[in-house]
């Protein structure tokens, strides 16, 4: 009996329709468009207004609208939701329950999956592992942050950065070549000294102090995040490559989490794979966590053929890192 394979077979992702560029944020912090643009690589960025009332399900919501509008599927098809995110529209009830119960998915389960900018590799990881199981057909694979609301517009280290997308995934299996083939995930590192939200979780619970110690914002040494990202990113999609002795002119596409051009560009470098071939769109979204991989596959899914050889690299809080090989599920009709 020949392997089944999990595979990507539809996409659809949303991003708020409000433009936070450069030049409002210098209005707004001490900075210039040209040094984010130089430095970070970023021009304008999405931004889920706060007098909208919503949070990441609404921006699923419409992520799901938008793949429906190209692959309709019934929502009792569904065994199961993976909602990667780190700004979940509440500590409880989880963000995947609120898709299952608002979409009528009757049949499936859900859960979130907390991993930052990493959070799509591993939501797929999962979703495959449930596919090559036998036990469930059709899983939902969500990846998306709204890290506007956990941005201190205060701080010019971190402000030009963040933004908010959601993007979806459907996961199905297959007997053909296509499909996840393989991966290598990580965690470790001491991202509490170098990349945290300190406040807010069961060591500083919310309270006065908190909120005014400005705990509940997204803090990092942005130095050593760089540096980790790069070495991290690259060395993973060094071994991956290896392994699977997949040439580097065999290799259609690398998709990295958009966190800083300068990353991509030194990723690209290290693993010697042209721009061309490195799907980038930090220039209009920003660092939209783990919104930013299923973002690019969005964008450039009208350019993708069936069979492709594609490489998601991702690195984030945690820190959690890693690359994962797939072989593009379809042409896009
Ligand atoms: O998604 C995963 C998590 N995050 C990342 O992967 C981010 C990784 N890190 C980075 O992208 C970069 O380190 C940053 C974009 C955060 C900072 O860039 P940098 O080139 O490492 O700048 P820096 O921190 O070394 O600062 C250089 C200078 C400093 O001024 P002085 O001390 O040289 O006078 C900063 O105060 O740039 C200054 N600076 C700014 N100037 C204008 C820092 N932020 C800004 C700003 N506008 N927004």
């Amino acid at each position: 009996m020949s392997k089944v394979r999990a595979v990507i077979t539809g996409i659809g992702a949303y991003v708020p329709k409000y433009r936070l560029t450069n030049e409002e944020l210098s209005t707004i912090v001490d900075t210039s468009d040209e040094w984010i643009t130089k430095r970070i690589g970023i021009k304008e960025r999405r931004i889920l207004k706060p007098e909208e009332g919503k949070g990441i399900t609404y921006l699923a919501q419409k992520a799901i609208e938008n793949l429906r509008s190209k692959r309709d599927f019934d929502p009792l098809s569904i065994d199961a939701v993976i909602f990667a995110t780190t700004t979940p529209d509440y500590v409880l009830p989880n963000s995947a329950a609120l898709i299952t119960y608002r979409l009528g998915l009757t049949n499936a389960f859900g859960f979130d999956l907390s991993a930052a900018c990493s959070g799509f590799l591993y939501a797929l990881e999962v979703g495959e592992a449930f596919i090559t199981s036998g036990k469930y057909k059709k899983i939902m694979v969500i990846a998306g942050d709204v890290l506007s609301v956990v941005t201190d517009y205060q701080d010019r280290n971190t402000c030009p950065i963040f933004s908010d997308a959601c993007g979806v995934v459907l996961l199905e299996g297959t007997t053909e070549e296509t499909g996840i083939m393989d991966s290598i995930l990580r965690s470790g590192g001491n991202s509490e000294e170098h990349l945290i939200m300190p406040g807010g979780g069961s060591v500083h619970p919310a309270s006065h102090e908190t909120v005014d110690q400005r705990m509940h914002y997204i803090w990092q040494d942005g130095k050593v995040v760089f540096k980790y990202a790069v070495t991290r990113m690259a060395d993973t999609c060094e071994e991956l490559a290896k392994r699977n002795n997949l040439p580097k002119d065999d290799i259609h596409w690398v998709v990295p989490h958009q966190a800083n051009k300068r990353i991509i560009d030194a990723v690209a470098d290290r693993m010697n794979i042209p721009l061309e071939r490195v799907m980038i769109n930090i220039d209009r979204y920003g660092n939209t966590s783990s919104g930013t991989i299923p973002l690019c596959l969005w964008e450039w899914e009208p350019k993708l053929h069936k069979g492709d050889n594609i490489i998601l690299t991702a690195f984030g809080a945690g820190f959690t890192w890693g690359a994962t090989y797939l072989k593009w599920g379809y042409d896009f009709a």
